[in-house]
């Protein structure tokens, strides 16, 4: 298929999506608004209709709570879904908006990256009041997330719940969630094995098979854990007390290192000064991100927050502080070494969400083994600022031959390429009309 009839397709998916305001990542299973998807989706719509994009951050911002957070979802009219508004309560917090029902936790920060793609689609004078207008809401974001989550002060955020990953049912969150989160409850389930009776009523096997989702007892774990967080009002103070919960997780964080970044080069082009005690975190999370460094095994580990015991499992995060821009080139080069070994990341449809070597490697099981082009987008963006345009070009061609083959679906078989889950899924369109409209090159 050539590249103009692919784009065109992808231009399909989103429209087919698009709920006029902002876009859902496909019919049916996820009829809501999520953060780090419209974030993708306004980077693809920024390629052709700069407009539209703009709208889809705005309507992610009206979701911002009083504190600063920004949700996770927010939730569009449509009921049924079981990670619904009646699930999360949002009004519960005396932070949440008024009008707007949303979840009660956040979602990795892409938004200054969409931000700054739909920037450079605009001339100056129209950017600059593009950059003013969302200004008030980054800053307060940034804000909240050094104020409220950097629970050492060291300028490294912890999260409260693997959904913010974005990776839901990635191993260490779900090592972490086995060792220290598992309910009386759930586990008589186990012990009983009554759990695939309940698979067959949940709604997402109805749409794609029961192994390529997360398993039915991790998810009632997952929704346990809402419970909980819930109960305390999604009040960070509250839900850290007593929980071992709590992770420091290295994906997270490398894309919030980026977002930094980014909010600094929006602040310098429209003369806009960041308030002295989010600046000084920012300026301690490079350091941080360091200590996540594993010299053994080469590689970079999520921690508990509490103990700071390091969460030995690997997962496509080891590869993502290539995106964050801030390691060493030294360090860069060990991780694009990662990831072209077929020992590890270099599977043929790169790169897996888990590496090969993983005992929870299945190249079909959501976010245990497939690969998903948010994160190859992520990696592309890294590798090119590495300098690394060879290794960027590569896994681009290797993603589009993927798309070409199967569709815009949410995720692909990492050793066929073939499609899994649901589709056609919204960033998978929207990433590729990007990488599409884009030359690979070493950029700064
Ligand atoms: C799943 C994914 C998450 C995504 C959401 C909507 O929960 O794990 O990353 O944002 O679906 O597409």
């Amino acid at each position: 298929m050539n590249s103009d009839l692919l784009k065109q397709k992808a231009q399909e998916v989103l429209k087919q999506n698009d709920l006029g305001n902002w876009t859902r990542p496909t019919a049916g299973h996820y009829p809501h608004q999520w953060l780090w998807d419209s974030c993708f989706i306004a980077i693809g719509l920024a390629q052709y209709d700069v407009k539209r994009a703009q709208k889809e951050i705005i309507s992610l911002l009206r979701g911002q709570w009083s504190n600063g957070m920004i949700p996770h979802m927010i939730f569009g009219d449509e009921t049924g879904y079981n990670t619904s508004a009646e699930l999360w309560r949002s009004h519960l917090s005396p932070y949440s908006p008024h009008k707007v029902s949303t979840s009660g936790i956040t979602q990795p920060p892409m938004i200054a990256e969409a931000v700054v793609h739909i920037g450079a689609k605009l001339k100056k004078t129209e950017r600059h009041e593009w950059y003013k207008k969302v200004w008030p809401y980054l800053l307060d974001y940034h804000a909240w997330l050094y104020n409220d989550r950097d629970l050492h002060s060291e300028g490294m955020v912890s999260l409260i719940h693997p959904w913010e990953t974005g990776l839901d049912n990635t191993p260490p969150w779900i090592e972490a969630m086995h060792q220290h989160q598992k309910p009386l409850w759930i586990k008589i389930i186990e012990w009983l094995h009554i759990d695939h009776f309940i698979d067959q009523l949940r709604r997402d096997s109805r749409q794609s098979s029961p192994n390529e989702r997360i398993s039915t007892l991790d998810t009632l774990i997952l929704y346990s854990v809402v419970k909980r967080i819930r109960r305390k009002q999604y009040d960070t103070q509250k839900i850290v007390l007593r929980s071992h919960f709590i992770i420091e997780d290295v994906f997270f964080n490398s894309i919030l290192l980026r977002a930094n970044t980014l909010l600094e080069q929006i602040g310098k082009e429209i003369n806009k000064d960041i308030p002295a005690t989010t600046l000084s975190s920012m300026h301690k999370a490079s350091k941080a991100l360091e200590e996540l460094w594993n010299e053994e095994s080469q590689q970079y580990f999520s921690r508990y927050f509490i103990t700071r015991k390091s969460i030995m499992q690997p997962s496509i995060a080891t590869l993502m502080p290539l995106y964050a821009g801030t390691v060493s080139k030294k360090r860069a080069a060990i991780l694009v070494k990662h990831l072209e070994d077929p020992a590890l990341f270099g599977t043929p449809y790169p790169a897996p969400s888990v590496p090969v070597s993983s005992e929870y490697y299945d190249p079909k099981r959501y976010w245990q083994g497939p690969t998903w082009i948010n994160t190859n987008w992520l990696i592309i963006d890294g590798l090119s600022r590495y300098g690394y345009t060879a290794e960027a070009q590569r896994l681009k061609d290797r993603t589009i031959e993927m798309i070409t083959k199967s569709g815009y679906f949410e995720y692909f078989n990492s050793q066929n390429g073939l499609g899994e889950g649901m589709a056609p899924f919204s960033w998978s369109a929207a990433l590729t009309i990007d990488l599409l409209s884009t030359t690979i090159k070493a950029k700064k």
